[in-house]
């Protein structure tokens, strides 16, 4: 795991004990990877929550922008978690917080770095479009 925001409560997280997959929707570029967990690899990489999304797309080689370092505190982490959001750590105080300073925010929002599936279904995750520095000047 990256940094640590002492300011923040930790979520409560369940790992995966299986494996699944999850398949990442990258909506500025209309593709899609599906990548399959492994939990005897989590973690992944070094930021955000240890099997966190953020961490998955890291293992995943996916760019998902992170400008706090997964620690809760920008919200360029944003994702839209289309299927298996119920088997996903809660999103805490903090967390809703965060998000609420976000850009097109749905009910299936989450913060990338912070929403840590437990592997017992398979996840469709949207990666919005404005991630990852594939914003113009001009949008
Ligand atoms: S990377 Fe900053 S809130 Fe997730």
């Amino acid at each position: 795991m990256g940094g640590v925001n002492p300011y923040i409560d930790k979520p409560a997280t369940e790992l995966p004990t299986r494996k699944f997959r999850v398949t990442f929707i990258l909506e500025a570029t209309d593709e899609t990877e599906v990548f399959e967990v492994d939990p005897s690899q989590i973690p992944y990489g070094r930021t955000g929550l240890e099997g966190s999304i953020l961490d998955l797309a890291e293992g995943a080689d996916i760019e998902i922008d992170h400008a706090c370092g997964g620690v809760c505190a920008c919200a360029t982490c944003h994702v839209i978690v289309q299927q298996g959001l119920d088997t996903c750590s809660e999103a805490t105080d903090d967390e809703e917080d965060m998000l609420d300073t976000g850009r097109g925010i749905t009910p299936e929002s989450r913060l990338g770095c912070q929403c840590v599936p437990n592997g017992k279904k398979d996840l469709i995750v949207l990666i919005p479009k404005w991630s990852k520095n594939l914003v113009s000047e001009n949008d």
